[in-house]
């Protein structure tokens, strides 16, 4: 897009103020039991495109190409009503299940043993989740021993007759999912939530002491109940626990794109006010550890509403329905690349989080109907770039820039930036958004203290349509290379175009 008027943004970098190496499982994402995100999505045997267990090969290396080293599973609202039993075994045994959450009709034919085995294949590991909802301390407790145990009890030796003999080793379990929420099938208070997931951490540290556990927060910054949920839940947890879940989904509901794109700043509020929540527990606790942040479900959804709505009210329990199926436009990309930006600026306690969902449900990676192809969404990109450059440790800069108002958000800066220095690499990289819709901003980044430094590329994700979109068809919307750059002297300048995401990579 053309700017007609100017803002700037001046960063001083140095490589010696470090706020956090990054965890990489901040570039986690999320499966669920939901629309087409399994059937039809990551399985569906008989397809030339897919393995001999019936997984989408093309699917896969999408996947891959995005490096995700955690995915969440089963759910989502899903796993709320899930009976884990039902997924494991011979095939032809497995039930057909009422599924209450998306009122669809589970097959059961992808379980846990198959998930995990995906998983493997899409190099990367699995974050489970067990359903407090309508279920108990000991069915979780029994699906830890499942996977977990190596032989010789009921549930491991059940694995090893299904044909699994090494036990899955899956390293962070969620107590529950969204157990705030009235639309939760089981839904509870923060009592009866913390209670219960109290006890049953309890017991499931006793089972494999080397798990990491994920206790619910809100399901969103406009709960009622927040944060006072996230005190009293984490009263009772506190420790058993290691991380705390964080839900959010954005959109551009009001049709201003300018405001829409200052909804990052409404994340970091959410961010912040958790992280005191949790510190504040700390400190009444007289505890030692903090407990981190796990945003394991953020991204854009608001364009499938109306017809989920019309799927679940008027055509319920159909297999794997078109469900959540949002088409992503250019502004929704680069409102996945501020959030990403907003994740990373708060590496020292993010420490999880998972872009809810990963394929055909609310997705970066979808696949055509029928066995037709799979193709990347606009928001692949930002979340790919920040996937490959965004490991190693993010810098506190000096920054000053000018800013704007937008119709509900204040001191909106033009740009968003972090930087992430790659040590082992020896590269910096500079993520930036402009976020304004007629401004070019100038970014200038004294980088002196690493030494010499070079320019390896300055990759730019722009379109004159802020609603162009891709489809199988077509990728109007891909990333190119930006020559707006230039290093001397351990002086980057550069120009950001209005409405662009970009990736300045910098080898050192
Ligand atoms: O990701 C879609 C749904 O959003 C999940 O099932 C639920 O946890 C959240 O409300």
């Amino acid at each position: 897009m053309k700017g007609d008027k100017k803002g700037n943004v001046k960063l001083v970098l140095d490589k010696d103020y470090q706020l956090s190496k990054v965890d990489e499982r901040i570039f986690g994402s999320f499966i669920e039991h939901l629309g087409r995100a399994v059937y039809d999505g990551i399985y569906q045997p008989g397809n030339p495109l897919s393995d001999e267990m019936g997984f989408r090969k093309d699917v896969i290396q999408l996947v891959k190409d995005l490096h995700v080293p955690i995915v969440r599973y089963p759910g989502g609202n899903f796993v709320s009503g899930f009976h884990w039993e039902d997924s494991v075994g011979p095939r032809n045994k497995r039930p057909e299940r009422l599924e209450l959450a998306w009122r669809s009709t589970e097959s059961n034919q992808v379980g846990i043993g198959e998930f995990s085995k995906w998983a493997k294949k899409a190099d990367s590991s699995v974050m489970m989740a067990v359903n407090l909802g309508t279920g108990t301390i000991s069915d979780a407790c029994n699906l830890l021993e499942y996977c977990n145990h190596p032989s010789g009890t009921k549930y491991s030796d059940m694995r090893i007759a299904n044909g699994d003999k090494d036990p899955y080793n899956i390293k962070v379990w969620c107590l529950g999912n969204e157990m705030d929420g009235p639309w939760q099938i089981g839904h509870k208070t923060m009592d009866e939530y913390g209670r219960l997931a109290e006890e049953t951490a309890k017991a499931m540290k006793l089972i494999d002491p080397s798990v990491q556990l994920v206790s619910c927060g809100s399901s969103n910054l406009q709960m009622p109940t927040f944060p006072q949920w996230e005190a009293t839940t984490l009263e009772h947890t506190y420790d058993y626990v290691d991380f705390v879940s964080m839900h959010n989904y954005y959109g551009n509901r009001s049709g201003d794109s300018l405001d829409y794109l200052a909804q990052s700043n409404d994340m970091d509020q959410f961010i912040r006010t958790v992280i005191a929540t949790c510190d504040f527990v700390k400190a009444k606790k007289r505890g030692k550890k903090d407990i981190n942040l796990s945003f394991d479900e953020w991204n854009v959804w608001f364009h499938s509403n109306e017809a989920d709505d019309d799927i679940m009210q008027n055509h319920p329990w159909q297999h794997h329905p078109s469900l959540l199926e949002d088409v992503y436009n250019f502004e929704d990309a680069l409102v996945v690349g501020l959030l990403l930006i907003t994740l990373l600026k708060h590496a020292d306690r993010v420490k999880m989080a998972c872009l809810a969902q990963l394929v055909n449900v609310i997705a970066p990676i979808m696949t055509d109907k029928d066995g037709g192809k799979a193709w990347r969404q606009t928001i692949y990109w930002p979340f790919m770039h920040a996937s490959l450059y965004g490991r190693g440790t993010v810098l506190v800069p000096s920054i000053h820039g000018s800013c704007h108002e937008t119709s509900e958000h204040s001191d909106v800066t033009d740009a968003e930036t972090v930087s992430v220095y790659n040590e082992e690499k020896q590269e910096l990289t500079i993520f930036a958004v402009n976020r304004t819709l007629d401004k070019n901003v100038e970014l200038d980044a004294d980088i002196r203290s690493f030494g010499e430094s070079s320019l390896i590329e300055h990759i730019v994700l722009e379109n004159d349509d802020l609603k162009a979109v891709n489809s199988s068809a077509a990728e109007n919307v891909k990333p190119s290379t930006s020559n707006e750059s230039t290093l001397e002297g351990g002086k980057l300048h550069t120009v950001l175009h209005p409405a662009s995401w970009n990736v300045i990579r910098i080898h050192l």
